[in-house]
């Protein structure tokens, strides 16, 4: 992989919000154009990887670690300059997202101010490129959806307007969070389909949350499971679907609803609570095919197979 291709590169990073970490241990790199969808249960730090890595939450610290964007060391950087780099090149769609617009403002008064902010804004192209967008996330009447305020449309659309804008500002990498959570099932295929295409056409990275394995298999790319704050397995999405290796993953596919009326198997137990991390695998009180080492010994990503990446002492051992 050449420093070319390689657009984020994560390093060991541990985060929290002023108590212990909520996410400990991440690394991974993202090439240019490239999909990474994180999924995991509800708790694990999902978002909260997503806000160490944008760094616009005050009051979230990172603890150890690095983030290069770009070849740029993001923790190295004085707060405002971090915000600036990153908000030119770093595009994010909230998991409500009301969250990232003032409910009140036409949504054409805030596309203005947000382009112009990163310096994209050009008069003349701004209405044609702006209904173009929408119109390619399903919103039928873009003009009215512009003189709209959020609070006068629905979650679905205010969905959707979060991507437009997204697509609008071209940025190399955009972090979603549960991007299409709050769309039907026709509207969420068309919003894959145009998340997708920021990656294949527009060479727009991406990383995108999401509780939809089928989803996170639609858009390819690979596939990172997150448990109790720390990466667990990541692969290529079908490899990771097809063939899962830790028994986070397999128990996660298992609780799975089938349209084929296979009745899932839920989850037993819970994520760990508040207070110091065990000194092993996190999973380990859950884990059907722990053994004691599991609770001791550290786990950490490493290659299983190709660049199928597991971090379970039990690796090295068939399935049974
Ligand atoms: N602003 C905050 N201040 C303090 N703790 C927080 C904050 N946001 C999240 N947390 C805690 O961090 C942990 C991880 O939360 P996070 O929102 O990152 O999980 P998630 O995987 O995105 O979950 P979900 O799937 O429900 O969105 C949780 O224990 C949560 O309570
Ligand atoms: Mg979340």
């Amino acid at each position: 992989m050449s420093d070319q291709t390689v657009l984020l590169e994560v390093r060991d990073l541990s985060a929290g919000y002023g108590g212990g970490p909520v996410v400990a241990g991440i690394s991974f790199t993202l090439e240019r154009g490239e999909i990474l969808s994180l999924v995991g249960e509800s708790g694990c730090g999902k978002s909260t990887l997503l806000r160490a890595i944008m760094g616009t939450e005050p009051d979230l610290c990172l603890l150890s670690g690095s983030i290069r964007l770009e070849g740029t060391e993001l923790a190295a950087l004085p707060p405002r300059e971090r915000l600036r780099f990153v908000a030119r090149r770093c595009g994010m769609v909230f998991q409500s997202p009301g969250a990232s617009f003032n409910p009140i403002r036409s949504y054409r008064s805030q596309f203005i101010e947000t382009l112009k902010s990163r310096g994209k804004y050009d008069k003349k192209d701004f209405l044609p490129r702006a209904e173009a967008a929408l119109l390619r996330l399903g919103l039928k009447e873009p003009r009215r959806v512009l003189d709209s305020c959020p609070y006068e449309l629905s979650g679905g659309m205010n969905q959707r307007v979060a991507l437009a804008l997204a697509l609008l500002l071209g940025q190399e990498l955009l972090l979603a969070d549960e991007p299409t959570s709050a769309l039907d099932a026709a509207i969420q295929l068309q919003a894959a389909a145009e998340l997708k295409s920021l990656g294949e056409t527009a060479g727009i990275a991406q990383i995108v949350v999401t509780h939809n394995l089928a989803l996170a298999r639609y858009l390819g790319g690979r596939i990172g499971v997150m448990y109790a704050g720390r990466l667990v397995e990541l692969a290529p999405a079908g490899d990771l679907l097809e063939e899962p290796r830790h028994p986070y993953t397999q128990a996660l596919l298992e609780a799975i609803p089938r349209l084929d009326g296979t009745m899932p198997r839920p989850l037993a137990g819970q994520l760990p609570g508040e207070g110091p991390a065990l000194p092993g695998c996190p999973f380990f009180p859950r884990c059907s095919r722990a053994i004691p080492a599991c609770r001791e010994t550290p786990c950490t990503l490493a290659p299983w197979k190709g660049e199928h990446l597991l971090a379970c002492c039990r690796a090295g051992e068939e399935t049974p």
